[in-house]
């Protein structure tokens, strides 16, 4: 009984990031258009190539279900995809723009990485053993491009926003951090900040 109920939780949120996928595959060409730093464009790219390879996955995963991948429509991606156009449309300044974009693709990543910790898990509850391990290799390149986005933000976009220039020497170098969300980089910049 509780397992049928799990397992239509399952499928639904196996629909939800179908939905969410296939809008990431329209809206990431918009966004590697508009990046201007070439490593950002570049993992935008790349990353639209590995989202057609999460909607296979998907795909492979319905058909083994004998089921529709379709019926749904994700508004958490919606949403987040909305903010991206907005910033678009609100931001001209190619490196404060890059910087944004940047944000926004980790807003998407992380989201997306959320949905998919939980379907594997679930998965495997379910005994869908090999569910579990296509859902895993989707979630380790979302962590994968996560990952990338920081280095990228760390390494360049972030600094070339504060500075709003390209050619400008780095003076402090940002503390790595392991994963997203840029804290040490955050940390490193408002020191910086402090000594008026
Ligand atoms: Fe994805």
């Amino acid at each position: 009984m509780e397992t049928e109920s799990l397992r239509e939780l399952y499928i639904e949120e196996l629909k939800d990031l179908y939905s969410a996928e296939k809008q990431l595959v329209r809206a990431l060409p918009k966004m590697a258009k508009n990046a201007t730093n070439p490593q950002l464009q570049e993992a935008f790219t790349n990353h639209l190539a590995e989202t057609e390879g999460h909607v296979a996955r998907l795909e492979e995963i319905f058909e083994s279900l004998e089921s529709s991948p379709r019926g749904k429509k994700c508004v958490g991606m919606e949403g987040l995809i909305e903010e991206a156009n907005e910033l678009l449309e609100e931001h001209d300044e190619e490196d404060v723009l890059d910087a944004g974009l940047i944000s926004k693709a980790q807003h998407v990543e992380h989201y997306e990485m959320a949905g998919y910790g939980t379907v594997r898990s679930w998965a495997q509850i379910l005994g869908e053993a090999h569910h579990a391990e296509l859902l895993q290799q989707t979630l380790e390149e979302e962590e994968n491009a996560d990952k990338l986005l920081t280095q990228i933000a760390e390494s360049a976009v972030n600094i070339e926003a504060e500075t709003g220039d390209d050619d400008e020497e780095e003076e402090e170098k940002p503390v790595k951090s392991s994963r997203g969300g840029q804290r040490a980089s955050y940390g490193g910049s408002s020191r910086k900040k402090a000594s008026r």
